[in-house]
């Protein structure tokens, strides 16, 4: 037996949600380009749940749905106001979603039907969840979600308090669409294993949140935001890029397992931060990116990844640099739940094996001859 680290290049599963084959990403067999332009939120869910497009009365019984679970138990809102004020927005919405389950009495129901309803609810409770955290470690009070609006235009309703711009609810919601399900990504392979032991639809989604948060994986957004801050301007782009490289640091928002010629959700996000920063007169973050990945890709031939222009972006929409992570949640939930609900269809047990390195034949030693 010999280990594959990072399991690169192992098929360890068969789906049919979304797939990455020669570089292009489709959900549910459309490609993502497509999507990107034409696809709301909901419709792209309900594609990913469902595997088909919903016609107008399916998405419009999906919108009765989300309206009609986005509100949190209350129990989960008094939690949320006992975090403490400064704690990691990711390690509060783990914790969250983990509590959803507390108040769900079919939270334990394994039947198709009732998981495809938990599917849903969850879509429509965290954007509830980030939006009320944010407010209450402000100290001010959730704003409860609206009826009948986008799950793009809710959240930045919820978060402000106030009526979103157009081009901002546009902005998120095809953000969303782009960061919806990418085929066997880390966190999506925990949600699976989790549930693979035919565990609970809310253990899935917190395991996956889990692995979302790290920055190798979705913690990215956040960390390039770190960086653009760091380098201030883009006078100082080249020196700290070219010291960066030097120091063999690894620059965020860069590079990518899968996708060696870039990833295709990149060229959406790059034309959105130029747009945004076009339409609020200031250019820097969108510049400073533009040079960074002119540096990046001619000195080490690495090509940004989707996390790399969405930091410019919620940036200029003013989302709170650390809530990044948690929007990327947000929106990979539908992913997480389609590929839970299709782990549940046909499951078997994930249970792989370690190749041993450890030492062989040692003795037990009592402690007083340790
Ligand atoms: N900056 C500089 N060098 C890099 C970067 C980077 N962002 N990414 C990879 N490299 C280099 C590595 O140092 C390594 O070089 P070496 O062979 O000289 O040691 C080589 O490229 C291969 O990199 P690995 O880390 O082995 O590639 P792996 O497939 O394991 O990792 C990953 C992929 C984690 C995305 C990596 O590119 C990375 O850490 N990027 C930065 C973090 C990031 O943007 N993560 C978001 C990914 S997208 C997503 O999850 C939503």
């Amino acid at each position: 037996m010999t280990a594959t680290k990072g399991l690169e290049g192992i098929v360890a599963a068969t789906s049919s949600i979304s797939s990455i084959i020669d570089g292009v990403l489709t959900y549910r067999g459309i490609d993502i380009d497509d999507l990107a332009q034409n696809a709301t939120f909901e419709e792209v869910a309900y594609l990913l749940w469902y595997g088909k497009l919903p016609n107008r009365s399916e998405l419009d019984g999906l919108q009765k749905q989300l309206d009609q679970y986005a509100a949190l138990p209350q129990g989960v809102i008094d939690q949320i106001k006992l975090y403490p004020k400064d704690t990691n927005s990711m390690a509060a919405l783990r914790t969250a979603v983990s509590s959803l389950a507390l108040y769900d009495a079919s939270a334990n129901d394994m039947s198709p039907e009732a998981n495809l309803l938990k599917a849903i609810k969850l879509q429509a409770q965290l954007p509830t969840i980030v939006a009320a955290f944010s407010r209450i470690r402000e100290g001010k009070e959730p704003v409860a979600p609206k009826q009948g609006v986008s799950i793009a235009y809710n959240f930045l309703y919820m978060l402000t308090g106030k009526e979103p711009a157009e081009v901002a609810v546009k902005a998120l919601d095809q953000a969303l669409v782009l960061h919806a399900d990418h085929e066997l990504n880390a966190s999506t392979f925990a949600a699976r294993v989790t549930v693979a032991t035919l565990s609970d639809i809310y253990s899935g989604v917190t395991s996956a949140i889990g692995a979302l948060k790290g920055p190798l994986h979705g913690g990215a957004n956040e960390a390039v935001m770190v960086m653009l801050e760091e380098i201030g301007s883009t006078a100082n782009v080249e020196g700290y890029i070219t010291n960066a490289l030097a120091k063999k640091q690894k620059i965020m928002g860069f590079g990518h397992r899968v996708y060696k010629n870039g990833d295709p959700r990149a060229k959406h996000l790059q034309k959105m931060s130029r747009e945004l920063g076009k339409l609020t007169g200031n250019m820097e973050l969108y510049e400073m990116s533009v040079k960074i990945e002119e540096l990046v890709t001619g000195q080490k031939g690495l090509k940004p990844n989707v996390d790399f222009y969405s930091a410019s972006v919620y940036t200029t929409l003013e989302i709170p640099r650390d809530l990044f992570t948690p929007i990327f949640a947000i929106s990979r939930v539908s992913g997480w739940s389609a590929h839970i609900l299709e782990q549940y269809q046909d499951n078997r047990l994930i249970r792989p094996r370690a190749d041993y390195v450890g030492p062989a034949g040692a003795k037990y030693v009592p402690i007083e001859q340790r």
